[in-house]
């Protein structure tokens, strides 16, 4: 693992950010829109080129500075360079636990340490990460973290068991973190997305192609509902009227339909 810096032209105080899984998808939105909000940006994922490529553009574009990490959040020892990064940086502002992914299939047949590896990143990484980032918030009574958890942690998700299972405790841990930092200045959001086109379907094994075009929605969309829900103080963010719907319908079936639906539809879409 290897630590990169690329320079920024802009003097006077800066707000700064980390986000994991920053080289594609989510995780790369949320550093576009924060750069164009004038946010220092630390990135973390293992795909150090694209890093790199994507930090280049930003301080090309927006002037910003950008600290490039890379890490691969399953191995400990990379952790625990991005935990001490946070621990010991007293000027983040805001961090995103975005990295995650899921992989299809039913738990008899996939590989147990995919599994792991998912349970590693989703909850362990997400949980270690929020712990070193919150000592200097509420040290300085500010700051602000987001998980990026997923509509699939509302309800069991068969065929994507670990994956709904890993959402769902993202889900509990901010809910309860929620309640945990009242009055001491820092926020905190669970992030909910329904389909996004990014590269989570590939690498999860699912085909795309079968999930109807409505259930849609862009990296940005997702970003920009967060972010502005984070400016409300929102700890919740269902992204999309659709999926806001579907959250709400899905809520009030009894858990016994709604996992049958949710088994059915994987069956039917591939999901
Ligand atoms: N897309 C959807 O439909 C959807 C829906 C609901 C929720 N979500 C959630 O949104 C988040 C972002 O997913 P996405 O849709 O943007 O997927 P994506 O396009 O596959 O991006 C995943 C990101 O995570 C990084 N990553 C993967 N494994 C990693 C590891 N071991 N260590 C460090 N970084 C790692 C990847 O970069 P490297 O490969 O370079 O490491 C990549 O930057 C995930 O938590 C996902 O569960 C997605």
């Amino acid at each position: 693992m290897a630590e990169y810096a690329f320079s920024s032209s802009s003097p006077g105080p800066r707000r700064r950010a980390v986000v994991t899984g920053a080289s594609a998808g989510i995780g790369e939105a949320f550093a576009e829109r924060l750069a164009r909000d004038q946010y220092d940006l630390i990135l973390v994922a293992r795909t150090r080129d694209r890093l790199e490529t994507l930090a280049k553009r930003l301080v090309e574009s927006r002037g910003i500075g950008v600290e490039v990490l890379p890490a691969d959040l399953c191995q400990a020892a990379d952790l625990r360079v991005v935990e001490e990064k946070l621990a010991s940086d007293p000027t983040i502002d805001l961090l995103v636990n975005n990295a995650g992914f899921g992989n299809f299939g039913s738990v008899a047949e996939l590989d147990v340490d995919r599994l792991e590896a998912e349970i590693r990143l989703n909850v362990l990484a997400l949980v270690r990460l929020t712990s070193a980032a919150l000592g200097p918030m509420v040290s300085r009574g500010r700051g602000a973290i987001i998980n990026v958890s997923s509509m699939a942690g509302l309800q069991p998700t068969p065929f994507n068991a670990t994956y709904g299972a890993t959402k769902a405790f993202v889900n509990s841990f901010t809910e309860a973190l929620y309640e945990e930092l009242r009055g001491s200045g820092v926020r905190v959001q669970v992030l909910q997305p329904g389909f996004t086109h990014t590269e989570f379907q590939d690498r999860a094994g699912i085909d795309a192609s079968k999930i109807p075009a409505v259930a849609w929605m862009e990296a940005g969309e997702v970003v920009d509902a967060s972010l502005a829900a984070l400016r409300r103080g929102d700890l919740i963010c269902v992204p999309g009227g659709m999926n806001k719907a579907i959250a709400v319908v899905s809520g009030a079936m009894p858990r016994a339909v709604i996992r049958r639906i949710s088994g059915a539809a994987a069956k039917r879409f591939g999901l």
